[in-house]
């Protein structure tokens, strides 16, 4: 792929994808504030919407090919994309929740994975290695690097983290990171697996979502009849973490969908944060 390709955007434009990244992570956190057992997945769903509409957003998801909410609930063995409805949140689920935003016709998109309790150390190691891995994609993804380096890295990551005797995690192949900006899904497309050092340049203005996408046994997922939901075929239960970042013009990276612009997570891996949205 040409980086002609990719949309470049200018401090202004990004100053208002952070307001729309912002949103997007306080409506996930009010979100996650709820998540507890007896909860259905359409009550999550009321609350994300109001609260995008409050702070003066659009739900991006609602109305995009079609699908119907403004939060995607993802449950267990379901993946990415479940549909809110009538379902409760039970105990021990694993949840998923990706949301995404619009202001001023700038977009945000992240998602997190959480466990309700009782917690089986299983699963939350799954998602701690997700979360982290996506940190690990974030911090390769330098200016003047190759977009692959972030695929790589994540890779990397998940890969090194499987314990002793333990089966190996799944990494979803058919779906990935993406350009964000003036629509949620924009050119490039970001592996969650593959070689370092190939694909477009990273450079300047640049906006990419990067959302690793894993389970606790194979790789291969299905879409459900509702033709959204993404499960895995061996029910293996999975987890998903998307934040949105930038390249700024001082070449340094900013977590647009982090409350910190991801200063302590990045920091933790050697990477300074741009002090130019601060
Ligand atoms: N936010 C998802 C992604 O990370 C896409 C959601 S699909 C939608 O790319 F239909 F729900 F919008
Ligand atoms: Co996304």
């Amino acid at each position: 792929m040409k980086n002609s390709s990719i949309q470049i955007k200018n401090l202004d434009e990004l100053k208002t994808m952070r307001r729309a990244g912002l949103l997007v992570r306080e409506t996930l956190e009010l979100v996650r504030e709820n998540i507890k057992a007896g909860i259905t997945t359409s009550a999550l769903d009321v609350i994300a919407e109001a609260n995008i509409r409050r702070g003066g957003g659009t739900p991006n998801f609602k109305g995009y090919h079609g699908y119907p909410a403004t939060i995607c609930v993802s449950i267990n063995e379901e993946i990415v994309h479940g549909i809110p409805g009538d379902r409760m949140i039970m105990p021990g689920d694993v949840v998923s929740v990706d949301c995404g935003a619009i202001i001023d016709g700038w977009h945000g998109d992240a998602a997190f994975s959480v466990v309700v309790d009782p917690i089986d150390s299983a699963d939350q190691t799954m998602l701690n290695v997700c979360e982290q891995s996506m940190w690990q994609g974030i911090a390769a993804g330098k200016c003047g690097g190759k977009l692959t380096d972030i695929s790589y890295a994540i890779e990397k990551y998940i890969t090194s983290q499987v314990q002793q005797g333990a089966a190996k995690y799944g990494i979803l192949r058919e779906y990935g990171g993406h350009g964000i900006g003036t629509a949620m899904h924009m050119e490039p497309h970001v592996l969650n697996y593959g070689r370092a050092g190939m694909g477009p340049d990273l450079v300047v203005g640049m906006a990419l979502a990067i959302e690793p996408m894993i389970t606790r046994g194979g790789e291969k997922t299905k879409v459900l009849s509702d033709d959204w939901t993404v499960v895995t075929i061996d029910k293996s239960r999975g987890a998903h973490f998307e934040n949105t970042f930038a390249i700024l013009p001082d070449e340094k990276p900013f977590v647009l969908t982090a409350l910190d612009g991801g200063r302590a997570e990045l920091a933790a891996l050697g990477i300074e944060i741009s002090s130019l949205l601060a």
